[in-house]
């Protein structure tokens, strides 16, 4: 393994298994690797088992067999509890449905997975004050999710995904629930995370067109990897230059 992978994923199969003996096979046998610092997307239609993959790199479930190690970790060897604390350590999720605490702050949100890693209130606090200026979101840090719009939720998690510095940023379908303008300005946060602080970022989108916004392009199809090839971002600057 170079040392610079990020994710490995060998041969990795996912089934469910919906009574005996109905086993139902959603991943046949995947393989990709991401680097430390790239920024790719896995896109395919609904139900080509996108989620499902998001929950096996997240360590949010266990493939059925298949090798996966995330930044140098073997996760089929790691017990249970050592994957909730990867997951707090490693991993920055981003979901389409924000999954913020509803009846706490803003500040509060971001700050919870600092706790969770053991960080004293000061130095959270004000950390978390930090991430949430990254993403322009200074003046509504008291307010509850519900007292925000869908894309300011959306600051917020994104700033919450940040908050142990992970290895990795896991967002799927980021932008799912905005509407373009809105999803436009999320793009932008992630490319600026990526080209200003060199996150490593896998975006999991039904959308080829925002998928051709990253530097790679992993096609997925009824659960199999059909196709890889390279995006057509040119870089926020240029962009915003033009
Ligand atoms: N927990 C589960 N039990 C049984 N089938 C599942 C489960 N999760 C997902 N599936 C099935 O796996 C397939 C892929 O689902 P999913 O990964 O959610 O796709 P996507 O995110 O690309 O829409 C679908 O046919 C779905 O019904
Ligand atoms: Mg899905």
């Amino acid at each position: 393994m170079a040392e610079n992978t990020m994710l490995d994923l060998r041969n990795i199969h996912k089934s469910f298994f919906i009574g005996t003996p109905n086993e139902f096979e959603v991943l046949h046998g995947l393989n990709f690797t991401v680097k430390e610092g790239e920024f790719v997307s896995i896109v395919g239609q609904s139900g080509s088992g996108k989620s499902t993959l998001m929950n096996i790199i997240g360590a949010l479930d266990r493939p059925t067999s298949g090798e996966y190690s995330l930044d140098g970790i073997d996760i089929e060897k790691a017990k249970d509890h050592e994957l909730s604390a990867l997951r707090n350590k490693k991993i920055g999720f981003v979901f389409q449905t924000y999954n913020l605490i509803a009846r706490t702050s803003a500040l509060k949100n971001v700050e919870l997975p600092m706790m969770y890693a053991g960080m004293g209130r000061a130095e959270r606090t004000e950390r978390a004050k930090m991430l949430l200026e990254q993403v322009e979101m200074t003046d509504r840090m008291m307010h509850k999710p519900d007292e925000l719009s869908g894309g300011q939720k959306q600051r917020v998690a994104i700033a919450r995904a940040m908050a142990n510095d992970p290895a990795i940023i896991l967002a799927d379908e980021p932008t799912g629930a905005l509407d373009s303008a809105t999803g436009r300005l999320i793009m932008d946060i992630f490319h600026k995370l990526h080209e200003e602080q060199g996150k490593t970022i896998v975006l999991i989108t039904h959308s080829p067109e925002l998928s051709r916004e990253t530097e790679r392009i992993i096609t997925l199809k009824d659960g199999s990897i059909i196709g890889e090839s390279a995006g057509s971002w040119t870089g926020l600057k240029e962009k915003e230059g033009e």
